[in-house]
């Protein structure tokens, strides 16, 4: 089958990114056909993340303009280049911000989700080639982003960053699974591999962190304590499972910190904690709370350039690990599909993020939604 746009450029619209700390610019572009290996896709829908609005803000120093931001997204294939195999016009896909060739030395280990096949190209916000498939009408060539720009209804990615899914779970919600839902959920099954009985701290209750308590809850942990310093964010806790709640600006009394009070609760420390803050002093606090001998911390959340982490040594002398997760350690063409099915058969909440829907045309609208405390996920329907 193929589709009547195949091997031509299609004029659609897309939010371009053309300074940085300056709202997106809807507007026309053109994008052109998939090379050999890439395979074009008509994004339906799209939610906005931390890491678009962190790139478009300027304090990332990778981050490049002009370009087409986004990269929690899902749609349709539209065509695909030469020597494609793995999906096929027509298919539903989710896109995958980390790829999986399954060929590199990342993708035959099974300690690992971060392929290297496009990781060179993808950084500087490029095709595999060296060049980009989308251009203003001016003719100025417009970068891609983390191998996805899904801020545009229709992307060009590689053949290695996509996934097909089955076509009767909505793309409308299946969209979040291209990052917070699965980066949290994945980080306490995968990474850390909480089991029955485990104790366990989430410090951030956005989409990854309550993803992380619906992950744990799965495992059937034991008690599930979630820090934040927004109290709005209590209820949410305890519908994705949480046992507890603690707000660290209102909830200690005096003497006691965040992780003396954790320490308390669960008689000498957690058996895994997880930052989803991105803050460097919660990721020590949340390294400390864990228990003597085999506690681990996991972190998740992305500090700004240049931070860095630090706890005295005697930390991990005494059995503390400190550990890290990219994309929950998922490989995306190996698993999304599982995630998919869990999703479902209702064992894994997605929809319950998606707190606002907007038509693509708000996409500035949707990046001041993550600021506000009663927004998980804004998603956006690239057909309005
Ligand atoms: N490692 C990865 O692969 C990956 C993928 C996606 C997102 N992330 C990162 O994960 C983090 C969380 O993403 P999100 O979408 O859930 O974000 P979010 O902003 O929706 O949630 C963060 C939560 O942390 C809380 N918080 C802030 N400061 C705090 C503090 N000092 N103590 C306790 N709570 C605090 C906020 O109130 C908020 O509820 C971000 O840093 C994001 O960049 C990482
Ligand atoms: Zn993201
Ligand atoms: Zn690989």
């Amino acid at each position: 089958m193929t589709s009547a746009t195949a091997g031509k450029p299609i004029e659609c619209v897309a939010a371009v990114a053309y300074e940085a700390g300056k709202p997106l610019t809807v507007e026309k572009i053109i994008v052109d056909a998939p090379k050999a290996h890439e395979v074009r896709v008509q994004v339906t829908h799209t939610a906005v993340c931390h890491t678009d609005a962190y790139t478009l803000s300027g304090v990332d120093p990778e981050g490049a303009f002009p370009s087409i931001l986004g990269h929690e997204g899902a749609g349709i294939v539209e065509s695909v280049g030469d020597g494609v195999t793995n999906v096929k016009v027509g298919d539903h896909v989710v896109l995958l911000y980390t790829a999986e060739c399954g060929k590199c030395k990342f993708c035959k280990s099974n300690k690992t989700n971060l392929c290297g096949s496009v990781r060179a190209t993808q950084g500087k916000g490029v095709m595999p080639d060296g060049t980009t498939r989308f251009h203003n009408l001016k003719g100025e060539p417009l970068l891609h982003f983390m191998g996805c720009s899904t801020f545009s209804q229709y992307t060009v990615v590689a053949d290695v960053s996509l996934v097909t899914i089955d076509p009767s779970a909505p793309l409308s919600s299946v969209c979040l699974l291209g990052c917070g839902v699965t980066t949290g959920y994945g980080a306490a099954v995968k990474t850390a591999n909480v089991q029955e009985g485990d104790t366990v701290a989430v410090f951030g209750a956005g989409t990854v962190g309550l993803s992380v308590v619906q992950g744990a809850k799965s495992r059937g942990a034991s008690k599930i304590i979630v820090v934040d310093v927004n109290d709005q964010k209590k209820q949410w806790s305890m519908d994705f499972g949480a046992t507890g709640f603690v707000n660290p600006l209102k909830d200690l009394k005096e003497g006691e910190t965040i992780v003396s009070k954790l320490i308390d609760m669960t008689d000498g420390g957690l058996d895994f904690t997880f930052d989803c803050t991105g803050n460097v002093k919660v990721m020590r606090d949340a390294l400390e709370a864990c228990h003597k001998g085999w506690g681990q911390s996991i972190i998740i959340g992305v500090a700004a350039a240049g931070e860095e982490i630090s706890t005295r040594p005697f930390q991990l002398i005494t059995g503390r690990v400190w550990k890290g997760s990219a994309f929950g350690g998922i490989k995306g063409r190996s698993e999304m599909g599982q995630l998919v099915t869990s999703y479902q058969k209702g064992d894994l909440k997605v929809d319950d993020f998606i707190t606002h829907k907007r038509p693509f045309t708000e996409i500035n609208n949707a990046f001041e939604d993550l600021h506000h405390g009663d927004c998980l996920r804004t998603v956006l329907d690239l057909a309005n």
